[in-house]
């Protein structure tokens, strides 16, 4: 028995030694955990237990059959974080550059498969080389296999990569298409090609930070939804993520105790400037709104026009997207559209309500967002939000102007309840352009064509910039006092909680892509 009970204990010992001390040494001069250090990091202490640590790849091509690892370089199995249970996978460079190979891929898909199947948060700390170059097709197998699990868990379960090292080549495609890609500093990238092959094709040169480094597709490409310093913050921003999510789309996130106190905020009143042109912080707003130091920003640096992100509101879970007037006026454009849109998508997925705080001017005009198809993107807001059955709020702070009052969850397009601030404006754009407009000719033929356009911007404006007509129709349910926006936000959202709406049957919705 003792001898058996050796081998054993060997080979655990083996596995934990990954690709060996050297190549644990090389990680760890680079800056990075090791797989096994991530997973320790990432969940409660003691509760990970492994599975398929005794796989072995089956390759024996190129004499890489003399080279076997224990686990082939990745690390699967589940855990606990904060109590609640996760399914996870850890890719281990130490071992083959934690290039996916047909076993290594087939032990990530066993675990996908469980999280599935249980209904629990699926995890993937990715750090691999890409595909087992000795294995060729086999390995691209492997991931077409785990594509295809990202998509029947999409909408199921929440899916969160973390890039903690490279993620080159058709690796990149699972990550795009889970929930959430956080990305580390100067350690990580992702590209379809690396810059040698883009020497080729295109002649140009390009280092791979540049290419697709955190930096990059956090603020270019919006690939990164969160980027963190360090892979102990990435792992933190993790957890602090799964803390607003339910554990699939058939429960509700927590809703954490919560006792109505006096919910008056003063510092609300102060934040519109007196100039509508002038611009203000959002963030103040939504600071002031929600639960002290609850807001989880997703995609802070990508499409700053838009804020998106996660908030508690009264111990709620609720998803927030507001215009922000500090950049560029807080108008729609293509990137914010696709990033607002995704954000709902996800809330509606997991039954997370959302708030929409409105100060938008509009889209933004110009061939630039013509020719790379504005209509077709600002659709995508307009109808992701149309199909979203959560409870829906809406909070008009200032401006609500032209097609994207309809788009920022008016009340025509199914939100619940819809509030404004005595300082909104409401209408088809600002009373100049308007007077401009429709009093051209009047203007015109004044003596004083100047002092008349002042006259009729001041009529406009009487009549519209203000949210009395949208309250008169309905459109608007209350004018509310800044300050009290918290407490009615409060009451609305627990008002609304059992809301249920059912969309018509049908395979899938076509939203314009
Ligand atoms: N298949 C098999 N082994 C791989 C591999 C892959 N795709 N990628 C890396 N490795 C191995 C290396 O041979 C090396 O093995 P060793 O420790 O026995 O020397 C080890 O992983 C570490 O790789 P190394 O190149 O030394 O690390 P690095 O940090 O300098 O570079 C990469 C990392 C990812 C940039 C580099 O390894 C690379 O370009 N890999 C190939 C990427 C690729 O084209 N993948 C296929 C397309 S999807």
């Amino acid at each position: 028995m003792e001898s058996k009970i050796k081998i054993v204990q060997d080979k655990i010992a083996e596995a934990h030694l990954g690709g060996g001390k050297n190549r644990i040494a090389k990680q760890h001069s680079n800056k990075k955990l090791t797989a096994r250090e991530r997973i320790d990091y990432l969940l409660d202490e003691g509760t990970f237990e492994e599975i398929g640590m005794l796989v072995t790849h089956r390759t024996t091509d190129f004499g890489i059959e003399k080279e076997v690892y224990l686990g082939d370089g990745v690390v699967t199995g589940y855990g606990n974080i904060n109590g609640r249970l996760v399914y996870v996978f850890a890719q281990d460079f130490t071992v083959f550059g934690g290039s996916l190979s047909e076993t290594h891929a087939e032990k990530i898909c066993k675990v996908m498969d469980m999280a599935l199947k249980v209904g629990a948060p699926m995890i993937g700390l990715n750090d691999s080389g890409g595909a087992r170059i000795q294995e060729g097709v086999r390995s691209l197998g492997g991931y077409a296999d785990i594509f295809y699990r990202n998509v029947q868990s999409s909408g199921v379960i929440p899916q969160i990569s973390a890039i903690m090292g490279p993620c080159a080549g058709g690796a990149v495609y699972s990550p795009a298409m889970t929930d959430f890609t956080m990305m580390v500093e100067d350690t990580s990238y992702m590209f379809v090609t690396g810059p040698n092959v883009v020497k080729t094709v295109t002649n140009e040169t390009v280092t791979s930070e540049e290419l697709g480094g955190a930096s990059t597709h956090s603020t270019k490409s919006g690939v990164a939804h969160c980027t963190s310093a360090n892979d102990v913050e990435c792992l933190e921003d993790v957890k602090r993520l799964l803390s607003y999510l339910p554990q699939s789309n058939k429960e509700k996130p927590k809703n954490l105790a919560y006792e109505l106190n006096d919910e008056v905020r003063e510092k609300l009143l102060t934040i519109i400037p007196d100039n509508p042109n002038k611009p203000y912080d959002m963030h103040e707003v939504i600071s002031g709104i929600i639960d002290e130091d609850s807001f989880f920003e997703i995609h802070k640096n990508f499409a700053e026009n838009i804020i998106v992100g996660f908030s508690r509101i009264g111990g709620r879970s609720v998803g927030i997207i507001a215009n922000q007037p500090m950049i560029l006026a807080g108008v729609l454009d293509v990137n914010s559209s696709i990033k607002a849109a995704r954000f709902t998508r996800f809330c509606d997925c997991f039954n997370i309500p959302l708030l929409v705080l409105v100060d938008v001017p509009g889209f933004l005009p110009g061939t630039d967002q013509e020719w790379n198809g504005i209509i077709v993107h600002g659709a995508k807001l307009l109808y992701a939000l149309s199909e979203a059955t959560v409870p829906r709020v809406t909070v008009i702070t200032r401006k609500a102007y032209g097609g994207a009052y309809d788009v920022m969850n008016s009340k025509h397009i199914g939100a619940d309840m819809n509030f404004a601030w005595p300082t909104a404006e409401i209408a088809v754009m600002g009373a100049k352009g308007a007077s401009e407009i429709i009093f051209k000719k009047e203007i015109n033929e004044a003596n004083d064509p100047a002092a008349k356009l002042l006259e009729k911007e001041a009529e406009y404006a009487d009549l519209f910039a203000n949210p009395y007509t949208a309250a008169q129709r309905g459109f608007v349910d209350e004018v509310i006092l800044p300050q009290d926006t918290r407490k009615k936000l409060i009451k609305a959202f627990s008002m609304l909680e059992n809301k249920e709406s059912v969309l018509p049957k049908r395979k899938h919705g076509n939203i314009p892509l």
